[in-house]
């Protein structure tokens, strides 16, 4: 019984994957993160109002809901306490939670050393720790949740860890992390286990990938990536579980945004791409960066498409583009004189890509909020048909504004 869905971000994260999973969720037992950490902005605005989410899972908001903080993440116990007391705040439901007790821990001396490392200014990080993180993981000095047990241990590494520093008290660091412990000590446990069983018993359950596919550490702009693996590959070394997805939904803007630096041919430096920026409110979740605007990358999307295996694609946030004249769509790129189809797999060369545009028609009404597909103007419905046909994978779901009823649903994904 196949019951297993993905969400994978098909661009450079920020697709609107939290207002996807967080509808795929509404009839799900589980809803899943297995990568990434605090560096993640997941937004859903819903009758409580906007809840940014960094590191519980989006379907968590539904109370029927498990949120599971898979191995594959890392976690920042600081973070989590903060977005729990931001979600009480607005009167929500308590999520539920389980955080798997492999998971390792962002401690303050990760977030110090990427500041002293400076890779937040040579690759323009989020400065959570992400990075230092998952170096310390397969450096294998981590230290993983179920280390909170051993009191010994635990107190050993974090004063030989952070005491040189000088700048962090190692007592406080250690009686936050006790403390942590005590109030979360019933929802943690063997993540592995939870799912193998979830999925055995035919349960339903949304796996949340974060950051996108041009981002992950081996099939992205790499160095410009974060530090782990965000496509579907990621799923089973994130968590344990094989599943048989009934669905794998790629996540993808109507046009290209990135934040942070690295190429990206089809960016927008101009007056448009500022208009892009304004209209969609293009400012990061987690950094408040502003980001980098620019076009729909079909090259881009069919690399995706062909590492990821999407059956369906979610496209985000349609609306932004009412109101433009023309649109653009990068079919190929031009690369030394040469025709290119196939995305570049150096970063080098692929700053030097100029993108091959096909130029399709704007639409002026305003479209923010519809639900139905037959409502769009026609020049919107041509739009979606061109991107589906283009990659041959059916636009599922469309997003028509941040709030999560403004969705048009063309096919319902569980099976
Ligand atoms: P890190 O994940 O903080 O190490 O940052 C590495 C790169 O990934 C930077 O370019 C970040 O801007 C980018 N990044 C990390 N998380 C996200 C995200 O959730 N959305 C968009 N970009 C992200």
């Amino acid at each position: 019984m196949a019951s297993a869905v993905a969400v994978i971000g098909a661009q450079w994260g920020d697709e609107a994957k939290g207002k996807i999973v967080h509808f795929l969720s509404r009839e799900a037992d589980f809803c899943v993160r297995f990568n990434g950490g605090p560096n993640a902005g997941h937004t859903v605005v819903d009758e409580y109002g906007q809840a940014r989410l960094h590191q519980i899972p989006a379907g968590a908001l539904h109370p029927q809901c498990l949120g599971v903080l898979a191995h594959g993440m890392v976690l920042d116990p600081w973070v989590l306490r903060e977005e729990l007391l931001a979600l009480r705040a607005q009167g929500r439901p308590e999520p539920r939670i389980f955080i798997s007790e492999r998971i390792h821990l962002i401690l303050p001396v990760h977030r110090l050393r990427e500041e002293k490392e400076g890779v937040a200014a040579k690759l323009g990080t989020t400065k959570k720790g992400i990075g230092p993180a998952y170096v310390d993981r397969v450096g294998r000095c981590g230290l993983r949740l179920l280390d909170l047990w051993n009191d010994e241990y635990l107190r050993e590494k974090i004063f030989s860890e952070h005491e040189p520093l000088g700048a962090i008290d190692p007592e406080q660091v250690l009686n936050d992390l006790l403390s942590f412990r005590q109030e979360f000590e019933k929802c943690i446990g063997d993540g592995q286990a939870l799912l193998s069983q979830a999925l055995a018993t035919g349960k339903r359950v949304v796996f949340e990938g974060a950051q996108g596919t041009m981002l992950d550490v081996d099939f992205g702009t790499y160095p410009y990536v974060t530090s782990s693996m965000t496509t579907v590959h990621g799923i089973p070394g994130g968590t344990g579980v094989w599943p048989k997805f009934a669905a794998v939904v790629g996540v993808t803007k109507a046009y290209t945004t990135r934040v942070g630096i690295g190429p990206f041919p089809t960016e927008d430096r101009t007056d448009l791409g500022e208009r892009l920026r304004k209209a969609g409110q293009e400012y990061g979740t987690t950094t408040g960066r502003p980001r980098r605007c620019g076009w729909l990358d079909l090259v881009a999307l069919r690399y995706a498409q062909r590492i990821n295996g999407f059956t369906h694609l979610a496209l985000t946030k349609l609306d932004v583009l009412s109101g433009f004249p023309e649109i653009r769509v990068a079919v190929a790129y031009q690369l030394a004189g040469r025709r290119v189809e196939d995305f570049p797999k150096a970063f080098w060369e692929l700053e030097r890509v100029e993108p091959v545009y096909e130029v399709l028609p704007g639409w002026r009404k305003e479209i923010r909020g519809i639900q139905d597909f037959e409502d769009l103007p026609k020049e919107a419905k041509e739009y979606v048909r061109f991107v589906e046909e283009a990659l041959s994978v059916p636009v599922a779901l469309i997003g028509t504004g941040p709030e999560a009823q403004a969705l048009i649903v063309r096919r319902e994904l569980w099976s």
